[in-house]
């Protein structure tokens, strides 16, 4: 059954799952405060790389079942399911996630509605957030335009973002277990054609549905520390990570997803919200379960120092004046985003520590320019590499996994690679006459 729906916060997220609605029938209504943003998304374009987006979106906005606004009244007279798809990025010199755009969005619906209607809260949130809303909606909506709350977090990895949001590896909802109202017929509803017979259906209370997505987050983001702390030690005794990880990954309780050493994680969502689940924790009086999360981001960060310390060893000791190319900016491939990502990071650091950066990723090159303004950007990889004393593998996006060695040795200074990503065939390069570094693996 059709649905109108509206989708409040068009990010990566919220576009990709007002897109996404879409194609699962849906009536849809994105809506942003950036009028700028809007004008784009209404016109079909999509204001960030994800691969599949741009022609879902078009689609949809061509068939007319897509549409923006950045008017909530607009949305709340339409939509008879709102969701909430808004950022809580981590705040400034804390730990803690900021939580306006959120409550934003409740203040300006919840006073506008003019019919019962369900909202659905997709943004990660400190557990208790989702209760203190339901209060404020309770307040904010007029008579006539009660509105049931329910947490219904979002999985989905950038890069795969709409494959995720169309077929969903399970559907967690968080519905007030007092007053659970009509939020899982309605879910089942909005679901109906992403779910197949088999998908996981987890109905749970709100506080859990809250705790599931931080947890999702934390466990991944300790599964690559676990990794990177085995790595430092794999470097210490000369033993292979990489190998380690395979031969650990075929016990299934393991397995060997997540468990790629290197550079570590970075992107919008791992690093701040372990931050985010500390700082909630210790309000709570929790804080020393999740102490140990300080650990994952104190190891996953000593791999960026590892690179740059890397780097400056083979330039002969110091960055000062040493040509480093950086090969990729992103956080991870088939991503533009540049959000607490451990390339960029690295690139700027060189940069101030006196070295002559070139950086070059096939998307991420105006998001990194937005940031770091006075790093040297090269058109390609095989400019970014001229003249370099090092080379830094910093993101795996395939066409550097696939570049030729032997043809780019002729056009660096010196033939040494880091690979930041463990990569890289090793054996092709150092059969090529590299110098090759890998990450807690063999360095020839
Ligand atoms: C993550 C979660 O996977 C997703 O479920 C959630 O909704 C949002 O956060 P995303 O940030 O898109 O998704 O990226 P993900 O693919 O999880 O990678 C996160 C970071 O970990 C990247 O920087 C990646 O390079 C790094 N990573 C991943 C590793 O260093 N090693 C690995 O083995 C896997």
């Amino acid at each position: 059954m059709s649905l109108r729906i509206s989708v409040f916060g068009t990010g990566y997220l919220g576009a990709t799952h007002a897109a996404g609605m879409a194609e699962l029938g849906h009536e849809v209504i994105g809506v942003d405060i950036d009028p700028a943003k809007i004008e784009r998304l209404q016109r079909g374009e999509v204001p960030f790389f994800e691969p599949g987006l741009p022609e879902l979106l078009k689609k949809h906005v061509d068939s007319g079942r897509l549409r923006f606004t950045t008017d909530a009244a607009e949305a709340a007279e339409f939509a008879d399911v709102h969701f909430i798809g808004v950022g809580t990025p981590q705040k400034k010199g804390e730990y803690a996630a900021d939580m306006s755009f959120v409550d934003a969005v409740i203040e300006t619906l919840a006073p506008r509605l003019t019919r019962p209607a369900v909202i659905l809260g997709k943004s990660t949130v400190p557990v208790g957030t989702a209760a203190r809303l339901a209060a404020r909606v309770r307040e904010l909506a007029p008579v006539g335009g009660e509105a049931q709350l329910g947490w219904n977090p979002e999985f989905l990895r950038e890069g795969f973002a709409v494959e995720d949001t169309l077929r969903p590896d399970r559907l967690v909802l968080g519905v007030d277990k007092d007053n659970p109202g009509r939020i899982e017929e309605v879910a089942r509803e909005v679901y109906a054609d992403a779910l197949s017979r088999d998908t996981p259906i987890v109905v749970t209370d709100l506080a859990t549905a809250e705790l599931v997505k931080v947890s999702a987050n934390a466990f991944l983001a300790t599964k690559i520390s676990f990794i990177n702390a085995v790595a430092e030690v794999c470097e210490a005794t000369g033993a292979d990570v990489a190998d380690l990880a395979d031969a650990i990954g075929y016990d299934e309780r393991i397995g060997r997803k997540f468990l790629g050493a290197g550079l570590g994680f970075g992107g919008g969502c791992l690093p701040k919200d372990i931050r985010a689940f500390m700082a909630r924790a210790d309000e709570l009086g929790s804080g020393q379960a999740l102490r140990f999360l300080r650990e994952v981001d104190d190891v996953n960060l000593r791999r960026r120092d590892h690179v740059v310390d890397l780097a400056a060893r083979e330039a002969g000791g110091s960055l000062k004046g040493a040509r480093i190319a950086v090969l990729g900016a992103a956080f991870k491939p088939n991503s533009d985003d540049v959000r607490d990502s451990p390339a960029l990071d690295i690139a700027g650091r060189l940069h101030l520590g006196g070295a002559d950066v070139r950086v070059f990723d096939p998307e991420a090159m105006a998001n990194a320019a937005a940031v770091w303004p006075t790093l040297h950007f090269a058109d390609n990889a095989q400019q970014a590499c001229a003249d370099a004393d090092v080379v830094i593998v910093a993101t795996e996006w395939s066409e550097f996994r696939t570049l030729d060695p032997v043809a780019l040795k002729d056009v660096v200074a010196k033939p040494t690679v880091i690979d930041g990503r463990n990569c890289l065939p090793a054996e092709s390069w150092i059969g090529a006459g590299w110098r090759y570094l890998g990450l807690g693996r063999y360095s020839s």
